[in-house]
């Protein structure tokens, strides 16, 4: 029955439109996951005994990202660019300083702030879905959720000659700049083999 309906409406030339639209919803996928924002990963993210990865992101660069386009070198880069608005309502810059950026409205949650620059999100996905405590501690069903565990072609996102100020990207030592492990994990982690 339906099936046929349906024929019979996108048959119709008049009703084309709303049979490309009703066949567009039917092929979306699963709705996407959203950007909370670092003071909701920075809830279950800031004891000492775990590593404390909020404190670790709040010294790095990234925390500053956005805060970085209203300083003096940003102007300066504006200036020389022609450009005719500010740095940080640029796409051109923003797209790298904040996080998501581009992503349709409705992917963020209405505490997410862009002030807060390159957040937890930008590397490790959107968590509106996998920062439940039940997931989060299951790292299959998390990435399953959308968790990123970030390699170098996440940083190489950003990192980039498209970067006004770039330099050489080396990922272990940047890495090491802004590791932020859990010291129980390592300690979990299986000893390398000792020779007997
Ligand atoms: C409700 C608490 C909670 C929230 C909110 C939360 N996490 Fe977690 N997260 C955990 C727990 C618990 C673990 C497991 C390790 C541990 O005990 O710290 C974990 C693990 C992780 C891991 C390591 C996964 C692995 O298997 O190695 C990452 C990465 C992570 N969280 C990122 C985030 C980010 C990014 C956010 C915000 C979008 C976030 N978390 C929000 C509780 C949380
Ligand atoms: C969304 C874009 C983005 C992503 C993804 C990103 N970064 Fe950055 N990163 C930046 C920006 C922007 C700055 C400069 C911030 C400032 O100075 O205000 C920066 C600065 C840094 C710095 C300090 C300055 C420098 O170049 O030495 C390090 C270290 C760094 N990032 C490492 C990494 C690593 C490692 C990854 C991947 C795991 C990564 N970044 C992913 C945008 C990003
Ligand atoms: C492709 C990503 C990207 C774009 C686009 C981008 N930036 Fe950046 N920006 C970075 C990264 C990554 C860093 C860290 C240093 C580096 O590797 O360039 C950074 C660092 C900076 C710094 C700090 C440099 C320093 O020496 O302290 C300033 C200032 C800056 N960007 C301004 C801007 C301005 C202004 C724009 C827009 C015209 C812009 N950026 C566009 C990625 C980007
Ligand atoms: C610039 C990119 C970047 C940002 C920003 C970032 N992380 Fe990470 N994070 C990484 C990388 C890279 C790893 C190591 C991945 C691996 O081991 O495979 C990691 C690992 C982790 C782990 C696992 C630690 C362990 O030893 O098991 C946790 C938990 C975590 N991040 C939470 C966070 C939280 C919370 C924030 C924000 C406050 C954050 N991260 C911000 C890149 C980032």
């Amino acid at each position: 029955m339906t099936r046929i309906g349906s024929r019979v409406l996108c048959g119709a030339a008049a009703l084309a439109l709303a049979c490309m639209v009703t066949t567009a919803r039917a092929q979306e996928k699963k709705p996407e996951h959203k950007y909370v924002g670092v003071d909701k990963c920075a809830m279950c993210h800031k004891s000492e005994a775990k590593g404390n990865q909020f404190a670790h992101w709040q010294k790095s660069a990234h925390a500053k990202a956005f805060a970085t386009l209203a300083g003096p070198k940003a102007l300066e880069i504006a200036k020389a660019k022609g450009m005719t608005k500010p740095p940080q309502e640029s796409p051109e810059c923003l797209k790298c300083h904040v996080t998501g950026y581009g992503k349709a409205a409705e992917l963020f949650d209405p505490a997410f702030k862009k002030e807060m620059g390159v957040q937890c999100e930008s590397c490790h996905g959107p968590g509106s879905d996998y920062k439940d405590m039940k997931l989060m501690k299951d790292q299959k069903a998390a990435v399953a959720a959308g968790l990123v565990m970030p390699d170098e072609t996440v940083c190489t996102g950003c990192h980039n000659k498209e970067s006004p100020s770039f330099v050489a990207f080396d990922f272990k030592k940047a890495q090491a700049a802004i590791a932020h492990p859990n010291p129980q994990k390592a300690a979990a982690a299986p000893a390398p083999a000792a020779p007997k």
